[in-house]
């Protein structure tokens, strides 16, 4: 499929899609983003992405470059001119171009661009047998709340994790709490109850974090929002959620099996009454 990008106001070949290079999204990461999933057409969560990406703007003071509803329309033209059976559409905002200072000029027209790839699919054999992944001491800055394109501390933990040949790594504040993954947030299952960190400036708070939390509750699992760590006496299962894997158990963190090291009950039942959600929508 020849792939199109949108970006500041035209649809063009990807290959031809191009920022200038005194961007500050290029310069300093002066910019936003979201990642949305698209089954056989049907946005999930749709709207509740571009509320977020609108209050990463407004916390940042840049610019929506367009209103919610216009900007939904422009999600739904990228997907059209890109339409895999699944997808996931990237939207980027920046402050726009100027010559490099780090003092923010008045009145900046902010970049905008939107990509579309498909959206990668678990394997079988991590469906099987759950995720690994490492924990590691947080490095990020203080405003984790914020869907920034400042990833670099992520990219660091991805190599990292890479390096010990696991899939994902999760923040540990200093006191051993487990935070949230370099791109997922990160649940528990302790004494029975689905436990997850409260969303603060140390977590971004995920649309699939809150349709986990939604459709749990809605299906009998406790859930209780509070600090947590794997020392925990009572810990079953560990699991992590974002736009492109759902819930995903974990059953592996750093040298240690969680459980049994296969994945665990609550995990199969979550990621499934998920997937049931996403079929519903396709229909
Ligand atoms: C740091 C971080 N936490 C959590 C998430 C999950 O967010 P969502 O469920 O909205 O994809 C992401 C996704 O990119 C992330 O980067």
């Amino acid at each position: 499929m020849q792939l199109t990008a949108w970006v500041n106001g035209h649809f063009l070949p990807l290959e031809q899609a191009c920022v200038h290079i005194e961007d500050r999204g290029f310069q300093f990461a002066d910019g936003v983003y979201e990642v949305i999933a698209c089954f056989s057409g049907r946005f999930l969560d749709l709207r509740p992405h571009l509320e977020r990406l609108e209050r990463s703007c407004n916390a940042i003071d840049i610019t929506m470059p367009r209103t919610l509803d216009e900007l939904s329309e422009l999600v739904e033209q990228a997907y059209q001119r890109n339409p895999f059976e699944h997808a996931m559409v990237y939207i980027q905002v920046t402050r726009g171009v100027a010559p490099r200072s780090h003092m923010v000029q008045q009145g900046m027209r902010p970049t905008l661009v939107i990509t579309v790839r498909e959206l990668p699919m678990p394997s079988a054999d991590t469906l099987e047998h759950g995720v690994r992944a490492i924990t590691m001491p947080d490095i990020r800055w203080k405003h984790c709340e914020i869907k920034s394109i400042a990833l670099l501390a992520s990219v660091i933990g991805k190599q990292e994790v890479s390096r010990r040949g696991a899939d994902e790594g999760f923040w540990l504040d200093d006191m051993g709490h487990l935070l949230e993954g370099c791109a997922t947030n990160c649940f528990a299952v302790i004494d029975g109850k689905l436990v997850t960190h409260p969303l603060d400036h140390q977590v971004l708070g995920g649309i699939t974090r809150d349709m986990a939390l939604r459709i749990a509750r809605a299906n009998g699992i406790d859930v209780e929002v509070r600090p947590w760590k794997l020392s925990e006496s009572g810990l079953t299962e560990c699991m992590m959620s974002s736009t492109t894997n759902a819930v995903m158990p974990v059953t592996h963190m750093d040298d240690d099996i969680i459980g049994d090291g296969k994945p665990g009950p609550v995990s199969i039942s979550l990621r499934q009454l998920m997937l049931d959600e996403f079929q519903a929508l396709k229909q």
